[in-house]
Order: C-alpha cells, then structure tokens, then sequence
C-alpha cells in the first residue's frame, strides 16, 4: 500500500514539475541556480495550497516528494557533475565563523537533536552563548560534550522544557531567569517539534502535536519577552512547507482525534504558528538595526531526522536508504535558520522563509471565514491561558 502510495506520488510529482516547469518557461538545468529553484519551489506549494480537493496528508506526502525530486535533481548530482552537499554545508561554515557574537545569549529547544544540533553547533562557532531547553538534562550532557569538543567552547548549558506541559514551559522561564538578566537575550530559537506521533491529549487537554508545535511555542516566546533584547533580539519559529497544504483553520482541531494518521495534525501546528507569528509581530515590536522587530518563521528544507521516526514510509528498508541519500543532512538543514540568526537583514518582521529566502505566506480562512485571522490569535492566546 505504502510503496504503490510512493510510486503514484513520484510519477505524479514529476509530471507535475515538468508541466509547472513549461508553464514558468524554465529549463529543468535552471533549477540549479537557487534565484530560479527558489521561485519554483514557492510557485509550486501556492499551486498545491489551492488543491481543496485533496485530503491534507495526501498532499503532506506529496509536497515532501516534490521537494525531494527537486534535491535529486538539483542537489543530488544529477544535472552537476557532484552533490551539493558539501557546498551547503561549507556554507553553514562560513555563515557561522563569519559572525562574531561574543557570548551573546541565544536560547533554543530542541537543540540536543537533528537541525537543532547544528544550530547550536553554528552559534557556539559564532561565539554565542546558547542554553538549550531539553526533554532531558542528563542525556542532552553527552550532545554538549560533543559540541564542546568540536567547537572548543564551553559556553553552552542546558535547562529541562517538556512543551507538553505548560508548567514545565513556566518552569523553564523561570530558569532562565535565574541565569539571565532581564533584555539580555538575542536569540530565541523555537526548533522542537515533533510530527504525525501516535495520538495522545497532553495534560492541558490538547493534541500533542498542536501543544508542542505552537501553542507551548507561542506560551514560551509571551513569557520570554521581558528577558529578550528590545534592540538586537530575534525570535525563530521552526514551520515546515507543509503550511502550504491547510486552506482553512479549524480552530478546534487541537481538541480533535486523528483521522487516518496524524499529518494532518502536523500541518495544521505548522500553519498556525505561520499565521501567528505575523500578529506576534504587530503586538510586540522589538527594535532591531534600526527598523522594528524580527520575529520570522521558517521551513528548514526536507531533512533526514528522527522527526520521521513515526511516519512509516521513510523506515521501509530499501526506501529508507535512498531517502537518506537524498533528504538533506542536518547540517544543510541549519542553513535557513543560521541565516535567519546570523545576518544583518532579515527583511520585515513576520516573515516566512525558506532556503534564505522570503517566500509567500498564503492566506488562510478561519473557522470558514477568510481574513479571520485575529480568531486564531485570540483562540490562541486563551489556550495558553494568557491575555490578549
Ligand atoms: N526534518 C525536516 O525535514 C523538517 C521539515 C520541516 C520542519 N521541520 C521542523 O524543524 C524542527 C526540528 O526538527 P528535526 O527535524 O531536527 O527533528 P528532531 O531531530 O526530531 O528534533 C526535534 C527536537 O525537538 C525536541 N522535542 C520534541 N518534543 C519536545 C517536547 N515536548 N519538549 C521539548 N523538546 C521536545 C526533541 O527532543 P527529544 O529528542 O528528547 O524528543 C528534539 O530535540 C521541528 O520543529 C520540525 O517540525 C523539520
């Protein structure tokens, strides 16, 4: 079921890019020039978000296919004579030792794993000082002594977060405020997520996927607010191009049980906090290089992690091996992120990016009705028990 499910998606998926291709005027080899393969990528998922008709995890599958035919395409050596991989990740180098930080403060969940490791590997390289809220301080003691190593910087140090539970979510704010004072932080880095797990109602009452993809994630960044520089501080939203398959937001769907698995779940977390995080923007200017704000969401590619541990197709034997040929590494997966931590201009506040670039946000409805999105934040800001 699942291999015939891949075959249809792969078969359809290159008919697709090759008729989008036509009717952009773009010669496959083109796609290697990243101002060319940007454009394409975002024209592409705004075609797939007007698909009404197609359930929400068909097209979760096929947006990931899509883009992991563009890599074997693009970034895979078949239209260059070699991968671009280590291009990528050289550039994740170059980035990370090109900043000079000096102990500035930048906080991170989830940074003991997958793209969240190498962040925190890009930002010890450019001399922050980076505290990781983790589902576990003992186990994240043997992440840090390899960072350590490898960096040769001990300015890194953990805290324990459970985004399943707003408690530990007040807990960590607490934390933090023991160890730093009040405007200091430059960096929050919302990177924890999980996707399509079994299904299971958190303490609070919600979905757990909606609890840790945005609604803890949003709790976190209200209450860190005071302890974030209004001058130099930015806050980073891990979202995912999945965004691109939810049209309509329902807003009881973090009440909701699972349908046939729990992408659709996944996706509608990932708009949301999307769509969010240009409202966030509005309510809480923060001054930065002279313009206000940057709060900035982003999806960091298709990348080889546990995140797919729990999605059956990507453990079957064969397949299993190919997607970790092709699927980004880690490493290239920290790029968009490291950009949006690292460079002078990150553009307006609000944003959504991919592949260091500002791609379109598109609109949703919600709860059936369109520019509605001032529902989702009230909704939002009650299920996290905060005020407006
Ligand atoms: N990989 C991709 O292709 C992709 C694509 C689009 C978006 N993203 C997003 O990128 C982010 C990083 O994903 P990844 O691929 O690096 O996955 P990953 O390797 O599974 O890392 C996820 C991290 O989040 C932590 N985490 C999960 N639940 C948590 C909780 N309740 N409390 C505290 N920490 C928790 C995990 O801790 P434990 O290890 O202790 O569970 C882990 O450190 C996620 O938000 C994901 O949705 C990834």
């Amino acid at each position: 079921m699942f291999l015939l499910l891949v075959s249809f998606s792969i078969s359809f998926g290159a008919y697709f890019l090759r008729e989008k291709l036509k009717q952009l005027n773009l010669a496959a080899s083109q796609l290697q020039q990243s101002s060319h393969a940007d454009g394409f990528l975002e024209a592409v998922n705004l075609d797939i978000h007007q698909w009404t008709w197609v359930p929400t995890f068909l097209k979760v599958y096929f947006i990931g296919v899509v883009e992991t035919i563009y890599i074997t395409l693009c970034q895979r050596g078949l239209f260059k004579s070699s991968s671009t991989r280590s291009m990528n990740e050289s550039h994740v180098d170059t980035l990370a030792l090109g900043s000079k930080n000096d102990g500035s403060i930048a906080v991170i969940t989830g940074g003991d794993s997958g793209i969240g490791l190498e962040i925190c590997r890009g930002l010890l390289d450019a001399g922050f000082h980076v505290i990781i809220g983790t589902h576990s301080v003992k186990s994240c003691e043997a992440v840090i002594d390899s960072l350590q190593k490898a960096t040769s910087s001990d300015k890194i140090s953990s805290i324990q977060l459970d985004l399943t539970n707003y408690q530990s979510v007040r807990d960590f704010v607490d934390q933090i405020q023991l160890k730093v004072p009040k405007k200091n932080i430059q960096l929050l880095i919302n990177n924890a997520g999980i996707m399509n797990t079994d299904y299971k109602i958190t303490d609070d009452g919600f979905e757990s996927q909606c609890q840790t993809n945005f609604l803890s994630p949003m709790l976190l960044t209200r209450l860190l607010l005071p302890y974030i520089s209004p001058k130099s501080g930015r806050v980073l939203f891990a979202s995912s191009s999945t965004l691109y398959t939810v049209k309509d937001l329902d807003l009881s769907v973090p009440l909701k049980k699972y349908g046939l698995n729990g992408l659709d779940h996944y996706a509608y977390s990932k708009s949301c906090i999307a769509q969010l995080v240009p409202r966030l923007a509005k309510t809480t200017p923060v001054k930065i290089y002279g313009k206000t704000t940057r709060y900035v969401t982003y999806h960091p590619g298709t990348v080889r992690t546990k995140l797919f541990s729990t999605t059956t197709v990507f453990n079957l034997p064969l397949v299993s091996r190919i997607f970790h040929y092709i699927m980004l590494s880690p490493k290239e997966g920290c790029r968009t992120p490291l950009f949006l931590c690292l460079s002078k201009d990150v553009g307006d506040s609000g944003t959504y990016w991919a592949n260091e670039n500002q791609q379109t946000l598109p609109s949703v409805s919600v709860n059936g009705i369109v520019n509605n999105n001032e529902a989702l934040w009230i909704d939002t800001m009650q299920k996290i028990n905060l005020k407006k």
